[in-house]
């Protein structure tokens, strides 16, 4: 079967799947933890973005507003900005629902737990059922997009070929129970396909992969990404006017794409470990793999998005106050709005810790921000939206590159940035962010 396939089995299936079945738990005690999981204060900074978003929409005409997270996960999040809202844009959340799109029934059961017990009303929708009266208001994606289900493909050597998921063979499984007593178990591997169609070796040049030459030899392979479009399209149809703001790992085409990076960005998580092989266990791992930036801007231009920017989590959140509010732990009067957040040293200490993990251009701070908008002012401007351009390579960008995806053991590790690079970019604040009313 296509790796696709396998993937949205092993992730989404209702009763075998990681997410589907509810099996997998995040945060510090779960599977993996997410930058909500490091406490309060990422959820306080992203809130101001999304105020400022909401605000617009409120002063551009009357009636309801939407606060729509889809993937949710433990709704540790959506809880964390639904309460937020309510303490310090009051105004707004009087007009503000919150909507949770959450495909996988496992999960949407713990997130209605959560929500219940915290007295917080929501409701759960999908795409397709929003479409019907679409909202106005604003979209979060937190790492969700690196879990739709991706293709891979491989070298032969002198060309493109789908890889795919086979049975290969019975291996012989200890049963656990003496060293002697075997199960017969079907074995998994990835094995070649048939050779690309001509139409597919179009999107590839497109993203710089034209033949696979002497760089990328037999056995290289990656990952392409068919589930954007469709999930753009029945995202957009859900909103009538607002912002989109995608949250995830990401790399521009040259790096995903680059000659070292030979086993693509495929990792797997489970009790805080991280794992290259995707076969392993099937259900009980969660799988992700990077998000290429021009195919998520590509397939958002053509489902109507307009592009507001992107940027890497360090630099919106810097933006978005994060270093006001690290001196602001040192304040012995803190703030009105933080003084419901404890205030003992330990506490201080673990929240001062989370927001340098959060800007590290070695961790947490190399997530890629990419905001978007349709509706309402940036309508006409989406309409009219060209080809994407490939990203290009900042001068000097050498070594990182050539390390393997492979040897990067835990999920916040994932930092290839050049010294180069950083000096480049101290320079150019994130497009999208707006001075926050609150
Ligand atoms: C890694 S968790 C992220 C959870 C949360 N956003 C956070 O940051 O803690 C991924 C979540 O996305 C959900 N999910 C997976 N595929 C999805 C899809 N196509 N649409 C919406 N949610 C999806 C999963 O069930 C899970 O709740």
């Amino acid at each position: 079967m296509p790796f696709s396939t396998y993937m949205d089995w092993v992730l989404h299936d209702p009763v075998h799947g990681a997410y589907g079945s509810g099996l997998l738990r995040i945060g510090p005690r779960g599977d993996f933890a997410t930058s909500p999981s490091l406490g309060p204060d990422f959820a306080a900074l992203l809130l101001r973005q999304i105020a400022a978003w909401l605000s617009e929409l409120a002063a551009a005409g009357d009636g309801p507003l939407a606060l729509v997270e889809t993937g949710p996960g433990e709704a540790e999040l959506a809880l964390q900005l639904a309460q937020g809202l309510a303490q310090s844009w009051p105004h707004l959340a009087a007009r503000t629902e919150l909507v949770l799109v959450e495909p996988n029934p496992g999960m949407a059961a713990r997130q209605r737990e959560r929500l219940g017990q915290a007295g917080l009303k929501a409701r759960w929708s999908s795409f397709e059922q929003l479409a019907a009266a679409p909202l106005r208001g604003v979209v979060l994606a937190h790492e969700v997009l690196d879990a739709l289900a991706v293709d891979r493909i491989c070298s032969d050597g002198s060309g493109w070929r789908q890889q795919l998921v086979a049975v290969q063979a019975a291996a012989a499984v200890s049963s656990g129970q003496s060293d002697t007593q075997h199960e017969r178990q079907p074995a998994l591997g990835l094995v070649a396909g048939a050779p690309l169609a001509p139409q597919a070796l179009t999107s590839l040049a497109a993203l710089g992969l034209e033949q696979p030459g002497p760089q990328r030899p037999a056995g290289w392979c990656t990952e392409l990404h068919p589930g954007l479009s469709p999930w753009l399209s029945s995202c957009g149809s859900a909103l009538i006017e607002g912002h989109l703001l995608v949250i995830d790992y990401g790399l521009e085409a040259w790096r995903y794409y680059a000659p070292a990076r030979s086993g693509g960005t495929l990792m797997a998580y489970r009790q805080q470990q991280a794992c290259s092989d995707p076969l392993r266990e099937p259900g009980q791992w969660d799988i992700t793999a990077h998000l290429c930036l021009e195919s998520l801007l590509e397939a958002a231009a053509a489902a109507g998005w307009q592009s507001l920017g992107h940027c890497r989590q360090g630099q919106a959140l810097l933006a978005l106050g994060l270093a006001e509010r690290l001196h602001g732990l040192q304040q012995v009067n803190p703030p009105a709005s933080e003084q419901s957040v404890g205030h003992d040293l330990a506490t201080l200490l673990a929240r001062r810790e989370a927001m340098l993990r959060l800007v590290d251009p070695h961790a947490l701070g190399d997530f890629r921000w990419l905001a978007f908008r349709r509706g309402g002012k940036g309508e006409a401007k989406a309409a009219s939206g060209g080809k994407t351009e490939l990203i290009r390579r900042p001068a000097g960008a050498g070594p990182a590159e050539y390390q393997s995806a492979e040897s990067q053991p835990a999920k916040f590790q994932r930092a290839e940035l050049e010294p180069a690079e950083l000096e480049l970019e101290k320079f150019e604040l994130p497009l999208f962010l707006r001075q926050p009313d609150g």
